[in-house]
């Protein structure tokens, strides 16, 4: 079944419906590029974001890409991403759509699978959001197949681009149903992230400890979308990316990142926690704001917050 059939199937609202398709045209868009990308474009662009990281060209090209299709969309009315500075307005439409274009980015050149996340809100301002606000969010994962994991608050749903079908326009192929109703259930599948901090966090390296020595396997990519795609496919595992002193919130994005995911891996039956609350009750009071994660099975998140202080 194709992605727009699903969503009607569903009964989904035509404007998040037309919305959503327009995200995954996007998708199909930087899937291609992605595919064909030479070591120039998976290269810097030699510009830094917001948070001081240097952006590849690729990065520019999924954020051009996906803020062309907001723009476009007449139900769309706010956008931000993660390559850009400042929330942008960009029409009187009431969806207000975040993403993080391509995250994991720098594991392109090397052509592990990286992602697009997206959050899919109905407001006029990213301030003073929570990831509960959300009506939709959706992730892309590039890899040897693309395919996208999406939410609509009525469990998660899994399609593939399917390149023999649907090839007029300029991006190839259709998004169609893999697989819907995912269930994360307690399993022994870790992926820690941000390990190098070990040194200073002891309970973080307790923890860790714990899951080597209890006989659990290391499914760690570098990347967050395929990481949780991972929890959510095999429905198991945890994911953990902690702070430390000198980023006490960690590094991954709130709005871009932690909530969108979030909302996914709570609609599969799992769980995510900054530590102290629900990633999903957190307010944004800056669109730069980070956090630290901690996402998988609710037996998981539990442990990790009962190792870590
Ligand atoms: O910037 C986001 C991200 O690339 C995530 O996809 C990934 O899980 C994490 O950063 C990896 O962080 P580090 O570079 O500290 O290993």
């Amino acid at each position: 079944m194709k992605f727009s059939q699903y969503l009607d199937q569903k009964g989904l609202s035509e404007d998040l419906a037309s919305v959503l398709v327009s995200l995954t045209n996007a998708v199909k868009k930087i899937s291609k590029a992605f595919a064909s990308a030479n070591h120039s474009e998976t290269g810097k662009a030699g510009t830094e974001n917001v948070y001081g990281e240097q952006q590849l060209k690729l990065d520019l090209y999924a954020d051009k890409v996906l803020s062309a299709a907001m723009e476009e969309n007449r139900y769309v009315g706010l956008v931000a991403s993660e390559e850009q500075e400042v929330e942008k307005s960009v029409g009187d439409g009431e969806f207000a759509v975040c993403f993080d274009p391509l995250d994991g980015s720098s594991l392109a050149d090397v052509n592990l699978s990286v992602g697009t996340i997206i959050g899919v809100y109905k407001r006029s301002t990213f301030i003073g959001a929570k990831g509960d606000d959300q009506v939709a969010a959706m992730m892309a994962v590039y890899g040897p197949r693309t395919t996208i994991m999406v939410t609509f608050r009525q469990g998660v749903a899994e399609f593939l681009l399917n390149f023999s079908l649907d090839s007029s326009l300029d991006f190839a192929g259709e998004f169609v149903l893999n697989k819907e109703n995912f269930q994360i259930d307690e399993g022994k599948l870790f992926a820690p992230g941000n390990l190098k901090i070990c040194s200073e966090r002891k309970d973080y390296l307790e923890l860790v400890n714990y899951w080597i020595l209890n006989g659990y396997k290391l499914r760690y990519s570098g990347g967050m979308v395929p990481d949780i795609n991972q929890i959510i496919i095999k429905g198991n595992g945890i994911f953990t990316y902690p702070g430390y002193s000198k980023e006490p919130d960690g590094k991954l994005r709130l709005l871009m990142e932690c909530a969108p995911l979030a909302l996914i891996v709570e609609q599969a039956g799992g769980v995510a926690s900054d530590g102290k609350m629900r990633i999903l009750d957190k307010q944004a009071k800056v669109l730069t704001q980070q956090s630290q994660i901690l996402i998988g099975s609710k037996g998981e998140v539990e442990r990790c917050i009962s190792y870590l202080n």
